[in-house]
């Protein structure tokens, strides 16, 4: 029988997320390097909401592993930089069930599970894999897709730069109600204008 997520000992958990962690570094470092820098992200927004010690850790630990089922991604499709065809996306769609799949077998990680299976849903309904809508789908996955949309859209990649901070909090705030949660989207732009001081030239910007 399984193990009530609240018996399982927070060593054993922190010592099997550390594991799989370590997994998906070995796997696609840019994965890990990018899952790493979303925590803190996951945590400031998480932390707003009245959330045990464990349901917290349990935020961290899925920010982490958001991307854990890119395990099972192709090298030519995790690798291509752009430019997926439809059979390639499909298959880089799977990603979030592959995560599921490996970690709902874990004691502990019930929720983690979860907040990974539903981190591409979409406020709207639209998203994948299970067209969840609004509050159905859960509030740790909510935060988990904005946080790791703005991460991306500041990043930079091989073949673009990364956008300032403003103009991805601009982005947030034109998809919330549509592609996110527009309560979490508010929490977290208000933390993000606080944490990143704009480049001088994009405050000048921004104030003409
Ligand atoms: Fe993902």
């Amino acid at each position: 029988m399984a193990m009530a997520a609240e018996a399982v000992p927070a060593s054993y958990v922190d010592a099997v997320a550390c594991a799989l962690g370590a997994l998906v570094d070995l796997r696609d470092l840019g994965t890990g390097v990018h899952s790493t820098q979303i925590v803190e992200l996951a945590i400031a927004v998480g932390a707003h909401y009245v959330w045990e010690t464990r349901q917290l850790r349990e935020l961290e630990i899925s920010a982490t592993l958001h991307d854990i089922g890119k395990i099972g991604i192709p090298d030519q499709v995790l690798h291509k930089e752009q430019g997926l065809d439809a059979t390639e996306a499909a298959n880089m769609r799977r990603h979030p069930e592959y995560g599921w799949a490996i970690l709902r077998q874990v004691p502990g990680f019930e929720w983690v599970a979860l907040y990974i299976l539903h981190h591409h849903e979409r406020w709207d309904g639209l998203g994948y894999p299970g067209k969840l809508k609004g509050r159905e789908i859960p509030l740790g996955a909510r935060i988990l897709a904005v946080v790791d949309a703005f991460h991306a859209m500041i990043s930079d990649r091989p073949y673009r730069r990364g956008m300032p901070v403003t103009e991805a909090c601009a982005r947030l705030g034109q998809a919330a109600g549509t592609q996110f949660d527009p309560e979490v989207v508010a929490l977290f732009v208000d933390y993000a204008q606080h944490i990143y001081t704009p480049a001088p030239q994009e405050a000048a910007a921004a104030s003409a």
